[in-house]
């Protein structure tokens, strides 16, 4: 059986943490067999490894090994795309197309943030896990494939299946073999250590000096949390590498790009306390109620959709009162004076602020106010998009990468939220 310590050197993975070398012990031990294996672990502890490993020591390593991103791709063509579809299928399906798990037949595929699959692709899994059969899309022919199967996911699959969105005999059939990689915070040996590996290669490759931290910013960078794991702690190596002339850095210097790391001010503290009135400062309230304001639109827009489709009030009023409640509040009295200390009473600023700050937009004829107007209009879509993009950032910081805390935080749907991320490439 092949070493730890080698598999590490032929995967480049850094770190003597006994649990990382008990996940990669046990990636060994599973190799050979066909057995399930479900990856778990925050986002950026380097999940996509295991699976590599497995395929390499097993018997199929001479065969396929393909990796899927269930989550990005497209609900619509996600089964088409793991198990083919028949010519005339659906619009567009002008030839009969082989999906992954004909083309890894005797292989292995690796499923990466299988919680997002949707459910009617999970029976589909189940049942080619269960006896190897599937169909393609449009087909009623069953075919047969030998396919290993290893998932991966970052969110609490006990909550998805809580919430119904994940199968539990599904999660059941995946997990026979479960192989958890820890959190870089807890792995206080590996921190420094995987720092100047990453400051050591990136200095290679700009071809500068290798930067090095001085006493204190090291205890910073083994306090900090790093809710984004190894991958933050390797953006942040090269970014500093590039862009620090002085190649010794300071605990300043180092906490100017850890997010929520300035001063005294321990993460894991902030985290503790966190509350939706946790914002640090006016300019994230301020789009935060941005936020909260495209997401109004858009429930406005369904709203009218609605009434433009019913054409009968009383029936829509009815049936989306939870959302008629969400978009105008409660009309009682006294509710609309407790709505002052809301952020959202923050939503009449923006027009009469823009208008004092241009005065030539009043004294212009009509044609050219339009066209100004329409100017700012563009500007603002741009810069809220931007805004939207740093909201997200800050929240999925605050809550340690945790998508569905922060999609809550964000009043948003985990996966719209997911969307987002993709959209971003955040
Ligand atoms: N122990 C390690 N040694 C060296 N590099 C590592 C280690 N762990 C992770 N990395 C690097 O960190 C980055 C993130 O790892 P990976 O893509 O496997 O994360 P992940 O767990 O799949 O995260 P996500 O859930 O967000 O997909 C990669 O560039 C990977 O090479
Ligand atoms: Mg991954």
């Amino acid at each position: 059986m092949e070493s730890i310590q080698s598999i590490k050197q032929r995967f480049e993975i850094i770190g003597n943490d006994v649990k990382l070398n008990r996940a990669i012990e046990k990636a060994i031990q599973v190799a050979p067999t066909d057995i399930s294996v479900l990856v778990t672990g925050e986002s950026g502890v380097g999940k996509e490894s295991i699976p590599k490993i497995i395929h390499s020591l097993s018997h199929r390593k001479h065969a396929k090994y393909i990796a899927v991103n269930c989550g990005a791709i497209p609900e619509g063509t996600i089964d088409s795309e793991l198990f083919g579809h028949e010519k005339g299928a659906f619009t567009g399906a002008t030839q009969t197309r082989s999906g992954y798990f004909e083309v890894a037949d005797g292989g292995t595929i690796f499923l990466d943030e299988v919680g997002e699959l949707p459910l009617t692709t999970q029976v589909r899994l189940l049942r080619v896990l269960e006896n190897g059969e599937f169909l393609k899309v449009g087909s009623s022919q069953v075919q047969k494939t030998d396919v290993r199967i290893v998932a991966a996911t970052n969110i609490n699959m006990f909550e998805a299946i809580k919430k119904e969105k994940f199968r539990e005999d599904l999660y059941y059939r995946l997990s026979t073999v479960e192989i958890g990689l820890p959190a870089l915070r807890d792995r206080q040996e590996d921190i420094h250590l995987l720092f100047r590996k990453f400051a050591s290669d990136f200095g290679q490759k700009y071809k500068m000096p290798t930067i090095r931290l001085d006493d204190q910013a090291i205890q910073l960078l083994l306090r900090y949390r790093w809710p984004g794991n190894v991958r933050q702690l390797r953006n942040i190596a090269e970014q500093i590498s590039v862009l620090e002339e002085n190649r010794i850095i300071s605990a300043a210097t180092l906490s100017s790009y850890l997010p929520n790391a300035t001063g005294s001010n321990l993460p894991a503290v902030v985290e503790h306390n966190k509350k939706e009135s946790d914002f640090s400062n006016e300019r994230e309230i301020l789009y935060k109620v941005l936020f909260d304001m495209k997401s109004d639109l858009n429930d406005l827009k369904k709203l009218t959709l609605e009434l433009l489709k019913d054409n009968d009030t009383s029936k829509v009023q009815e049936e989306n009162e939870g959302l008629i409640r969400k978009i105008y509040g409660d009309v009682d009295e006294e509710d609309i004076e407790h709505e002052e200390t809301v952020p959202t009473k923050l939503l009449h600023l923006p027009e009469p602020v823009m208008e004092a700050s241009n005065p030539t937009l009043t004294s212009q004829p009509q044609e050219d106010r339009y066209h100004f107007a329409e100017e700012i209009e563009e500007e603002e879509t741009l810069s809220l998009q931007d805004k939207e993009i740093e909201l997200i950032k800050k929240s999925l910081e605050r809550n340690k990468g945790k998508r569905k805390a922060a999609a809550s935080e964000l009043g948003i749907s985990e996966r719209t939220l997911y969307r987002k991320i993709k959209q971003y490439d955040l």
